[in-house]
């Protein structure tokens, strides 16, 4: 396969660490230096499934392509305001896909999994037309009295569109299953039935331990897959590594020994929007120009389950 096109949006409410200083005992000093996040995007009046339209609409029109012509629509996303049906046919209805489609829950690194599935699809000779759209809202899933969490995120919507071509060049998805880590529970309707304990819980986390998995799993992965396809980092243009916090990008980077410009970010302006995060990334560094035909790229993504992945792409 090989991208075709890319779209992105974010909520136009923008909220900076300053703002959240004046109703958490935060700083913006305390944030940035420990996350380097400065100010975020959170949804406001905006419905995500709008926004992942309006995302996936872009990348169609980069890409050359009509709704119509797509064969499969996989939509990574980990809550919305619909439980059923997916957001995935929520999007295809507003849009005009017509293909199979769903939704798929693997937290941050949601869009290297959906990546993975549709290279499997595609290798498989059951779809040739692909569109990824990694929707999250995850501002709705913190505790916004909890300063070690709602300061982290941003929302945003990112898609990509994938056709014909063999420009992925791998991809390996990942588990180390660990829920106590990073989690969120909600309370179901009421039966006569129910005489189970049930909590709804906004977004719980173990920072210092998510920190470290991020960084062995990312570094592990990707210099494994890197080997498996016999390429050396001296081959990689750059790595779109999960927007969660500058210091694991920092140390991923050390420990890879690679140099800062091969590591495009936009933490600082958006913090971490879960599975949208690598898209939007991507979307920005691509409507810039900043990838040149043949470059190769490393995904790195990690996050709730524990899940990890990586892919490598030629642009
Ligand atoms: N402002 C000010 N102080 C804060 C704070 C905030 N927003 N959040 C936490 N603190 C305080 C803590 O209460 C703690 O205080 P204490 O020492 O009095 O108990 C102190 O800062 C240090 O907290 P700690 O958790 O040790 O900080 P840290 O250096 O581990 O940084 C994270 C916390 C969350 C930024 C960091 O662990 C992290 O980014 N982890 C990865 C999280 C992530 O990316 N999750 C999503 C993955 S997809």
């Amino acid at each position: 396969m090989k991208i075709l096109g890319t779209g992105s949006v974010l909520p136009k409410k923008i909220v900076t660490n300053d703002d959240l200083s004046k109703f958490l005992d935060t700083s913006d000093e305390w944030i940035t230096t420990r996350t380097g996040i400065k100010k975020r995007h959170v949804i406001s009046d905006e419905k995500l499934e709008d926004m992942a339209a309006e995302a996936a609409l872009k990348a169609l029109e980069m890409a050359g392509k009509k709704p119509e012509d797509m064969d499969l629509f996989i939509c990574s996303n980990v809550v919305n305001e619909y439980v059923t049906p997916s957001l995935a046919c929520v999007v295809s209805e507003k849009i005009g896909v017509k293909c199979g489609c769903y939704d798929i829950n693997c937290a941050c690194p949601g869009f290297l999994f959906a990546l993975d599935m549709a290279d499997s699809y595609y290798k498989a000779g059951k779809a040739k037309n692909i569109l990824i759209v990694c929707a999250d809202e995850p501002s709705r899933m913190c505790d916004w009295t909890d300063r070690s969490t709602c300061v982290l995120f941003g929302d945003g919507a990112g898609a990509v569109v994938l056709g014909e071509g063999d420009n992925v060049l791998a991809t390996k998805i990942n588990s180390q299953p660990n829920v106590d880590k990073l989690w969120e529970t909600r309370i179901l309707e009421s039966t006569p039935y129910i005489n189970k304990m049930e909590l709804n819980m906004p977004l719980q986390m173990k920072g210092k331990d998510v920190f470290k998995f991020a960084v062995s799993a990312s570094t592990t992965e990707v210099v494994a897959l890197l080997d498996s396809i016999g390429m050396k980092k001296e081959d990689v243009g750059y790595y779109i590594v999960h927007q969660a916090n500058m210091r694991i990008i920092d140390a991923i980077k050390n420990f890879l020994g690679e140099p800062e410009e091969k590591f495009p970010t936009n933490i600082a302006d958006h913090g971490n929007s879960s599975s949208a995060s690598c898209l939007i990334l991507l979307d920005e560094c691509n409507r810039r120009g900043l990838f040149k035909k043949d470059d190769i790229l490393v995904f790195s993504a990690f996050g709730a389950g524990l899940l990890s992945a990586a892919a490598i792409v030629r642009w």
